[in-house]
C-alpha cells in the first residue's frame, strides 16, 4: 500500500545566535527515497532536526504532507519515524525490550505491542536477536536496530541521519537494501556524506553546502554537472604540485615516478589529458567545487 508523504520547506532558515546553519532553502521531496548530501557542517543535522519537530526555525515553513512543523508538531511527530545521527542505546535492554519500550513511548496500544516489534525486528532482519543485549551488538545490527525503533508505529515518513558511517561494506550494502525496501512505500530521506550510499537507491536529492542548497535533482542531473569537466592526466611528480593548486583534484594515485589523477577542469587542463565519463561523486564535487572551477588558470 503507497504511504508516502510529500515535504515541502520554504525559505527556511536557522540561526544559531549570529551563525547562518541554514539560508532560505526551498525544496519540494516527493516521496519514495530522496537523499541528502553535504560535507561536515553543510547543514544536514540541523535541517532534519526541523523536519522532525525537534529544532524551531528561524524564518520560513515546513510541512510534513498536510500539517505544518511549528504550528501541528504532534500530528507530525504521529507521521515520522526517526534515527538521529547519534542515537543513543539502551545497552543493558535486549532489542526486544528496548522496541517494547520505545512502542510505548510512541503510544502504540500495549495490546498490538508485542506483534509490532516481532514484525519490525523482522523487517530489519533481528528476530533472531530478539533476546540478545544490544551492548553486544555490531555496528551494523545497532543500525538496523535504529531503523527497527523508526518504524515503529507504522509511519508515512522515516528521516535518517548519517546511517552508514562507521559500518563495514557488507553491512553498509545490507543498511542501503533495507532502506530501499522501506522506501517502496514510504517517504524515506536519507543524510548522508558518503555519495555512494545514494547511487544506487535514492530517486531524487539535494546538495547541502555551507547552508545553502546548491543542488536539488535527479542522480542523472547531478552526474551532469560534471559532464565534459572530468580529466584524466597522467604527469611526472614535480610537474603534479602545479596542478594538484589549479584543478580540483577527485581522486589521485603515484605511479613510480608519474602521478595519475583525476581532475575537475572546464577545459582541457593541457594536451594529452584524457576526457572521462563523470559519476555520481564527480557530480557532487563540480558542485561543491563550482567556486574553484570558475577561477580555473588555463595550464601549460
Ligand atoms: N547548537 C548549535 N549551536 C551553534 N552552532 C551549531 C549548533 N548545531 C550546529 N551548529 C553549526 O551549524 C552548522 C551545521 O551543522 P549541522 O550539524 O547541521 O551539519 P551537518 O551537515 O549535519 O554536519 P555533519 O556531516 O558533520 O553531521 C555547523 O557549522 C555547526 O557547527
Ligand atoms: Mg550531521
Amino acid at each position: 500500500m503507497e504511504k508516502s508523504v510529500k515535504i515541502s520547506i520554504h525559505q527556511l532558515t536557522k540561526n544559531y545566535r549570529k551563525f547562518r546553519a541554514l539560508d532560505s532553502i526551498s525544496l519540494h521531496i516527493p516521496g519514495g527515497m530522496f537523499g541528502l548530501l553535504g560535507p561536515n557542517g553543510a547543514g544536514k543535522t540541523t535541517l532534519l532536526r526541523i523536519l522532525t519537530t525537534l529544532l524551531a526555525p528561524t524564518s520560513g515553513q515546513v510541512r510534513i504532507g498536510e500539517f505544518d512543523v511549528v504550528q501541528n508538531p504532534g500530528a507530525v511527530r504521529q507521521r515520522l519515524g526517526y534515527l538521529p545521527q547519534d542515537f543513543g542505546f539502551y545497552r543493558s535492554l535486549t532489542a526486544f525490550e528496548m522496541l517494547d519500550y520505545i512502542g510505548a513511548m510512541k503510544n502504540v496500544p500495549a495490546s498490538l505491542r508485542k506483534e509490532q516489534v516481532m514484525k519490525t525486528l523482522t523487517e530489519v532482519n533481528l528476530l533472531e536477536e530478539a533476546r540478545r543485549k544490544v551492548g553486544t551488538f555490531s555496528g551494523g545490527m545497532r543500525q538496523r536496530l535504529g531503523i527497527a525503533q523508526a518504524l515503529l508505529g507504522n509511519p508515512e515518513l522515516i528521516v535518517v541521519d548519517e546511517p552508514t558511517a562507521g559500518l563495514d561494506p557488507e553491512e553498509r550494502i545490507r543498511f542501503r537494501n533495507l532502506l530501499s525496501r522501506l522506501a517502496q512505500d514510504r517517504t524515506v530521506l536519507l543524510s548522508t556524506h558518503i555519495v555512494a550510499d545514494i547511487e544506487a537507491s535514492c530517486t531524487g536529492l539535494a546538495v547541502l553546502y555551507q547552508g545553502k542548497l546548491v543542488f536539488n535533482g535527479t542522480p542523472e542531473a547531478l552526474i551532469d554537472q560534471a559532464k565534459g569537466a572530468v580529466w584524466q592526466v597522467d604527469v611526472p611528480l614535480d610537474a603534479w604540485p602545479k596542478l594538484e593548486v589549479k584543478y580540483p583534484v577527485l581522486s589521485s594515485r603515484m605511479l613510480n615516478r608519474h602521478m595519475q589523477a583525476r581532475l575537475l577542469a572546464i577545459h582541457s587542463p593541457f594536451n594529452g589529458a584524457q576526457p572521462i565519463e563523470p559519476g555520481l561523486e564527480d557530480g557532487y564535487m563540480a558542485v561543491i567545487k563550482s567556486t574553484l572551477v570558475q577561477k580555473e588558470v588555463h595550464y601549460g
